[in-house]
């Protein structure tokens, strides 16, 4: 009747394939404890790490649990507690981590009566609170693992990608707010022909040569000159972060989700820490805090 989740960071949109790619971490996520109560309904009972509400129509947990209980009309409710790890608003999928934990642990508790897909379409709903637009992107990775790309959201379809076994990811987040709505709104509503045949052979190339594990080709597809273009100029020292990855051989870099987080993939872990130490130094020269982490893509 009680059940503890580890719910995943995931970093969306893999540069290229903007509200369709993402990838999910090993390192780092949140926990969540659920369990059944004899009152209908759902109640969020504790939070720890960050200030969120509590109030289930207002928190993304409670939203997307809400979704669920509203579907499944079961004979019971349930109290959530939250424990969370990842920073809202930090690009790597903090607020689609607690809609998707909600939603996976009481479909555990109730028996699993849902599939992956079916559970993404319930989270969709919390995210929506926080991002002010019904995207998958980050929710997908987190409930399917690994590399997903959403095929359409409506109807959803989730497709599983492989992941080759040396891909890292290197995380570093300088401590700078920028809104998921905010960083939407600033992009064109129309873009032109020539960037988008060139952005549609980066996503297809990509997605190739994970299932070829041809690191050569993931290096010269991960380019986005669609979205990135735009939203860099939201995060300080980007463009010295990017250059100073890519000098010492990591296969892309690029803005996480919405960002402000900045996400470097490399073959290997050892050539990951080096990365690390590297784009370390860009930010220690500034007054911008920030942290790093490598973590493995599962
Ligand atoms: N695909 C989304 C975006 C992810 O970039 O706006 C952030 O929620």
């Amino acid at each position: 009747n009680e059940i503890k989740i580890f719910s995943p960071a995931t970093v969306a949109n893999v540069s290229c394939g903007f509200d369709v790619l993402g990838f999910c971490l090993d390192a780092i996520g949140d926990e969540m404890v659920v369990r059944k109560t004899k009152e209908k309904g759902i109640k969020i009972t504790k939070i720890e790490g960050y200030d969120l509400p509590f109030e289930a129509e207002k928190n993304v947990a409670g939203v997307s649990a809400l979704a669920l209980i509203g579907h499944a009309n079961p004979d019971c409710g349930f109290e959530i507690e939250i424990y969370k790890n990842i920073k809202p608003g930090s690009g790597i999928g903090s607020s689609s981590a607690s809609a998707a934990g909600s939603v996976f642990a009481i479909n555990e508790l109730l028996g699993k009566p849902y599939n992956k897909t079916q559970l993404t379409n319930f989270a969709m709903k919390g995210e929506a609170l926080a991002s002010g637009s019904e995207h998958a992107d980050n929710l997908a990775p987190g409930i399917f693992g690994g590399f997903t790309l959403v095929k359409s959201t409506v109807p959803l379809e989730i497709l599983e990608l492989p992941t080759p076994s040396q891909l890292y990811v290197t995380i570093i987040h300088p401590q700078i707010e920028i809104k998921t709505s905010e960083a939407r709104a600033i992009l064109p509503k129309e873009i032109p022909l020539k960037d988008a045949i060139t952005q549609w052979a980066n996503v297809g190339s990509l997605v190739h040569a994970l299932h070829t594990n041809d690191y050569n080709l993931i290096q010269r597809s991960l380019q986005d000159v669609i979205v990135e273009p735009y939203r860099k100029s939201l995060i300080p020292y980007f463009e010295d972060v990017k250059s100073s990855a890519l000098k010492i051989g990591a296969l892309g870099c690029g803005i996480s989700g919405s960002g402000p987080s900045i996400f470097v993939l490399t073959k290997g872990k050892q050539k990951a820490k080096d990365v690390e130490e590297a784009i370390k130094t860009v930010y220690s020269k500034t007054d911008i805090e920030f942290y790093t982490f490598t973590s493995a893509i599962n």
